[in-house]
């Protein structure tokens, strides 16, 4: 195909060969299927910034750590140097959770960096070799459906290990190949631990994904992944292993009665009979 003018830089660097094909254009950027020597690959090319939508909100900046403090100022200041570096730093966001969620053995499209504000990364297959289908294209068996929302919870899991809240998980930012889902589009991503809406975007994350395996398995309707790992992320007890229940029980009702009172009275028993040995072992003693 004519090769597209954002992507010519790459063309005369030698990072990419040939231009195959455009993917469907989605909110935010284009997406080109290219070829680099023998590989397939993705390009990302962002769309300026005057084009793009809800993203890029305030909402999701809060809490980006930038160790280039000078860039930190100018972008406070909002000068058209400031606007400039804000432009640059939400683009390198996407490129830097691809590495850290890879590192994290999260399944995220490997990344091949990221010039001229294009983003270069593994290209996820179907069987055939075309672009793998979204999770929005694709029809699943029940079995299906909760094996693949247990691999969403479980990078999902992994991904908040990491630092990371996705912000904009849903059907059509998860793509599915022979292995599973693999998640993608995180130019959003939002800081876990310095952004206030962080446990609310995490909640609505989980909640997409159990809208969408729930019309496959309607049983995942009544779990509630997204307060259970937050709960457990806040106590500072989320390991990427962690196991889950898919239960959250602020209060008593799911408790069963009749078995807490009978571990009340083992426990009542167990100290009474220690009680009794510790006095047998003072009398002993006098
Ligand atoms: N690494 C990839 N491999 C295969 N297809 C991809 C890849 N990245 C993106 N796509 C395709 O391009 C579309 C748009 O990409 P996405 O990152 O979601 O950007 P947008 O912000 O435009 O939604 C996706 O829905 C998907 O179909
Ligand atoms: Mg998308």
């Amino acid at each position: 195909m004519k090769i597209p003018k954002r992507l010519q830089p790459l063309i005369e660097d030698g990072m990419i060969d040939e231009v195959v094909t455009q993917l469907m254009s989605g909110k935010e950027a284009q997406v080109y299927v290219v070829r680099c020597g023998e590989a397939l690959r993705c390009a990302k090319v962002f769309k300026e910034a005057k084009q793009r939508s809800f993203k890029q909100a305030a909402q999701y900046q809060e809490g980006r750590r930038d160790r280039n403090s000078r860039r930190t100022r100018a972008m406070a200041k909002k000068t058209r140097y400031g606007q400039k570096e804000q432009e640059q730093a939400w683009l390198n966001a996407e490129v830097d959770a691809l590495y850290r969620l890879a590192a994290a053995e999260v399944r995220v499209p490997q990344p091949f960096g990221f010039v001229d504000g294009v983003l270069l990364m593994e290209m996820i297959q179907d069987a055939e070799g075309y672009a793998a289908p979204r999770l929005d294209d694709v029809s699943l068996s029940a079995e299906q459906a909760i094996d693949y929302h247990a691999q969403v919870m479980r990078d999902v899991v992994r991904m908040l290990c990491a630092g990371l809240v996705h912000g904009d998980l849903s059907e059509f930012n998860v793509l599915v190949d022979a292995h599973g889902p693999v998640i993608i589009d995180l130019p959003q991503a939002v800081d876990a631990a310095g952004n206030n809406s962080a446990a609310s975007m995490l909640e609505r994350d989980v909640d997409n994904m159990r809208r969408y395996f729930g019309r496959f398995a309607p049983a995942l309707l009544d779990t509630d992944y997204g307060k259970e790992i937050w709960a457990l992320y806040a106590a500072g007890e989320l390991q990427p292993d962690t196991p889950l229940t898919g239960c959250f029980t602020p209060d008593t009702r799911a408790v069963d009665v009749d078995q807490l009172l009978e571990v009340i009275e083992d426990a009542r028993e167990a100290h009474a009979e220690r009680m009794a040995a510790l006095a047998d072992e003072q009398q002993d003693e006098q």
